[in-house]
């Protein structure tokens, strides 16, 4: 019997119109755009200024749901990767499903941080591969701006908000859609990225509050050491497993976290830069958003064919990291 496969139907993304500047973040905190772009890649990020991370996840999935018409009651599942929940519930996928009129659907929240969307279009695969589901909504959306101390030069300089949207349905051609999948996480890697206040561990007090526990915390050189290691390793070894050369692959879509991390990634699998979806300039570091928001980009560009080899890898808190495969499926939008 032939294995049912997941593939990508539908894609879409959303970006707040609010541009937060390298020459706006001179100003708050002791930086310069130079240090930002060399040592990261980001030139400006976007802000939303009103609203939660719903809405990001609703704005994609609106752009998603104009280029593939479907009535939105046949999405039966929707899971929503987040670190940055509306609230810790209901679900953000609850909010969302409410927002969009999905009356047939359920869903749920999965925290993998920066690998939060491939940890969920895995999840959301196992679905369709089962014969469950046949349409899967996975949302990768970060509201960041919600947990960033934006007195803190270390991490402010990097994040951004933003959502990013697929569908999930079987495959007609065996031969498309996720091909193969390694996901990893060593939880060791929390003492270096982090958020410690609000949860049951710290529940919210004004000490809470005073000591800045509800801001992110990163201990940006130990992370980048792994973080580097861990997402040239995965992409090398799906490459690997599927006996695939630099020349076979189409794209790699990185988690969008430091050019840098980026660069060694490519160089490992052997990809030419212009091989490499790099967005990070525009977005910095949307968590969970980074790699639905690069196949929404690049699709709308009609830079995408049926057929090619699409490798998506990503790094990020827990620590979690991970990579895919994919043989893309869906038409150039220029063409459909
Ligand atoms: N502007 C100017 N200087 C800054 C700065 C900023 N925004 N942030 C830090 N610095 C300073 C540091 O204080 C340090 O100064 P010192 O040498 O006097 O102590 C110097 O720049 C170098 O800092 P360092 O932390 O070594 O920089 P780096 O080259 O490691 O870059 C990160 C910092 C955060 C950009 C980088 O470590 C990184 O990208 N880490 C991994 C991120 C990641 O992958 N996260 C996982 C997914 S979220």
């Amino acid at each position: 019997m032939t294995k049912r496969r997941a593939t990508i139907t539908a894609v879409g993304h959303y970006a707040p119109p609010k541009v937060l500047t390298n020459a706006e973040l001179e100003k708050m905190v002791d930086t310069n755009d130079e240090w930002i772009r060399t040592r990261t890649g980001v030139s400006e990020r976007r802000i939303l200024e009103q609203g939660a991370t719903s809405d990001l996840a609703v704005g994609a999935i609106q752009k998603m749901l104009a280029h593939r018409k479907i009535e939105v009651t046949e999405i039966e599942i929707i899971i929503i990767a987040t670190v940055t929940p509306d609230m810790f519930f209901p679900s953000t996928a609850c909010v969302v499903q409410d927002k969009i009129g999905a009356s047939n659907a359920w869903g749920f929240d999965l925290s993998g941080a920066c690998s939060g969307f491939l940890y969920a279009l895995v999840v959301g695969a196992q679905f369709i591969e089962s014969g469950t589901a046949s349409k899967v909504l996975v949302v990768g959306a970060d509201k960041m701006s919600s947990i960033i101390d934006y007195t803190d030069r270390n991490t402010c300089i990097l994040f951004g908000d933003g959502g990013g949207a697929v569908l999930l349905e079987p495959s007609e051609d065996p031969d498309y859609g996720l091909l193969d999948h390694r996901m990893y996480c060593d939880g060791s890697g929390g003492a270096f990225l982090y958020m410690k206040g609000g949860g049951s561990l710290n529940p919210s007090t004004h000490e809470s509050i005073d000591k800045r526990m509800h801001y992110m915390y990163q201990d940006g050189k130990a992370v980048f050491k792994v973080a580097v290691k861990g997402m040239a390793d995965v992409s090398a070894e799906i490459m690997q497993r599927n006996n695939l050369k630099g020349e076979d692959v189409a794209w790699l879509v990185p988690h969008q976290a430091n050019l840098r991390i980026i660069d060694a990634t490519a160089d490992r699998m052997g990809l030419d830069r212009s091989k490499v979806m790099i967005n990070i300039d525009r977005y910095g570091n949307t968590t969970a958003a980074t790699i639905p928001l690069c196949l929404s980009e690049w699709w709308l560009e009609g830079k995408l064919r049926k057929g090619q080899n699409i490798v998506l890898a990503s790094f990020g808190a827990g620590y979690t990291w991970g990579a895919a495969l994919i043989k893309w499926s869906l038409e150039n939008p220029t063409q459909s």
